[in-house]
């Protein structure tokens, strides 16, 4: 067997248009989802990111705001900040760029962020509502590899899950969201005793531990569905995933490549997440 690709960008294409497409619908009713993106310092990565999603506002007819603070800002000024956008009519969506420097807890900021433009679905009350199945913006990585399985038409319900990694960002939240849609799951960690009985009979296994090549074909059921959630660069260079790609594709039916498969997925959930704002607070189905 060799497994079917299931292709990130592809995928992040067709629904980047559907979204350009509601926006020019909510146009004509004179509202333009608004994103303001806060980044602190110039961690390179993370500037990389900043400037993917301002390009992805601009593509798809959204009000962008973009706030470069300096490294030393302090918490005061930040929530300052937050405080205002929060305010603010243009602005339907607040993401404040992680990780902040070491001087600003990440916390109080997370939680400073009005829950109706918590478009990362970080704070605590969004991550509550998710918990209890209740309507909230979900966390933009686990929301897009839902997409990616749903809009293949992989089967969910009755299946067996296993989640390696139990992050606030990926793990937890992508356990919920399988559940919610009647998996049975199992989350593993790096404390996990005998992971590979465990994984040997996941249906669906996502992988998000941040080890290159963590996973090989030990590791898998005939068949399963491979969901790479890792972003690995390599001392050459290459950027690599959790799994071993090469080695695994073989056993599976549908695998994520690295990159080209969650990663694009991202930054389009948080487009999406957005537009739902936007829509949320102006009464609009
Ligand atoms: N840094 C890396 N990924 C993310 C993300 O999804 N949201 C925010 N706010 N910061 C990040």
């Amino acid at each position: 067997m060799t497994a079917s690709v299931l292709d990130g960008k592809a995928l992040s294409r067709t629904i980047r248009e559907e979204v350009k497409q509601e926006t020019a619908r909510l146009q004509e009713l004179g509202i333009q989802p608004g994103l303001a993106v806060v980044l602190v310092g110039e961690d390179p990565a993370s500037q990389v990111y900043v400037n993917s999603k301002h390009k992805a506002c601009l593509e798809l007819g959204f009000y962008s705001e973009v706030h470069r603070l300096p490294n030393d800002t302090t918490q005061e000024q930040l929530l300052g900040l937050v405080d205002q956008l929060n305010q603010q009519g243009t602005i339907h969506g607040i993401l404040v760029q992680l990780p902040l420097p070491k001087h600003i807890d990440e916390k109080a900021v997370i939680d400073a962020i009005s829950v109706e433009k918590d478009v990362d679905g970080f704070h605590p009350i969004s991550v509550g509502n998710m918990v209890i199945g209740d309507e909230s913006l979900l966390p933009c990585t686990p929301a897009g590899m839902m997409e990616m399985l749903k809009r293949n038409r992989i089967p969910i319900e009755g299946k067996h899950a296993v989640v390696i990694g139990r992050s606030n960002i990926v793990g937890k939240p992508i356990s919920l969201l399988l559940q919610r849609e009647n998996a049975t799951v199992t989350m593993c960690h790096s404390r996990t005793n005998n992971m590979r009985e465990l994984t040997r009979m996941a249906d669906i296994l996502v992988v998000a531990i941040g080890k290159a090549h963590f996973v090989d074909r030990s590791f898998i059921k005939p068949g399963a569905v491979v969901i790479d959630v890792g972003m690995n660069r390599l001392e050459n260079g290459k950027l690599v995933g959790d799994v071993n790609f090469d080695d695994v594709v073989e056993e599976c039916s549908w695998i994520t490549p690295v990159p080209g498969g969650v990663g694009p997925m991202t930054i389009t959930m948080l487009m999406v997440n957005t537009l739902k704002a936007a829509k949320r607070v102006h009464q609009i189905q």
